[in-house]
């Protein structure tokens, strides 16, 4: 059987992760890279896209990858797509600043997996809410999820982190530090001039929403922008946190 990585490429060390866990399972191992159209709205975004084929080559086979697939926009859409449906919790959060983005991401996969027809695939806990409405779209295949790699000073790795410069960087690191104390998450994010905030909440794992005195498994979860790029990043709140 396959394991499918799927990606976007710029592949880092976040991705060397997930195709490390995909090689555990099963010995041979797809990488997708396919920059979906679809689950952008803002098409600078999309063209900003950092592409990197060549490192991504080598880095996913270095990982352990069998073989490095680069789908053409007609092998993955021959025909006009009919969207999935993300439902209402793709409407929130990521989905509320950027319309349709899960219902592109729910239609790549679904692709992705027609074609691949993996036993297994492999996501990064980084994107959590893309991470939730994978495994709850796809019951069929089993989705295995892999703890999000960070840098240094705890910011998590991403693609998008190659658009910021040096200063930007240091500003980004407050996303994680407020992680830290998910109680005191706006008033951190606050000290930190560069970070504009998108959200800051912690939510119920279990259904998505804002999590309540008697939620038993909450996660933290903000998004915002550094000098225009979009960052986002999550942590397990401890129960006596
Ligand atoms: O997380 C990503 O890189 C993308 O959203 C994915 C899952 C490859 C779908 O395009």
């Amino acid at each position: 059987m396959t394991v499918l990585v799927p990606t976007m490429g710029a592949l880092h060390k976040g991705h060397q992760a997930l195709i490390k866990r995909a090689r555990e399972l099963d010995k041979e191992v797809v990488v997708s890279i396919f920059v979906n159209p679809l689950q952008f709205s803002d098409t600078a975004d999309l063209e900003k896209y950092p592409r990197t084929p060549e490192t991504d080559i080598q880095i996913a086979t270095l990982a352990g990858a069998t073989q490095v697939w680069f789908p053409t926009y007609e092998e993955i859409y021959p025909n006009d797509p009919i969207q999935i449906s993300a439902g209402a919790v793709g409407d929130l959060y990521e989905g509320a600043t950027r319309p349709g983005h899960f219902a592109g991401v729910l239609t790549v996969v679904n692709r992705l997996f027609e074609i691949v027809k993996p036993s297994a695939a492999v996501f990064g806990e980084k994107d959590f809410q893309q991470l939730w409405l994978v495994k709850r779209h796809f019951k069929k295949i089993e989705i295995v999820s892999v703890p999000t790699v960070r840098e240094f000073d705890g910011l998590a790795l991403s693609s998008r982190n190659v658009r910021l410069t040096e200063s930007d960087r240091a500003a980004a690191s407050i996303i994680s530090k407020a992680l830290q104390e998910p109680n005191r998450m706006h008033e951190i994010l606050a000290t930190e001039p560069a970070f504009k905030l998108d959200y800051a909440e912690i939510i119920d794992e279990k259904t998505f929403q804002l999590a309540s005195a008697t939620t038993q498994n909450k996660r933290a979860i903000i998004a915002g922008w550094v000098n225009g790029v979009r960052l986002l990043d999550n942590a397990v709140v401890e129960s006596n946190s």
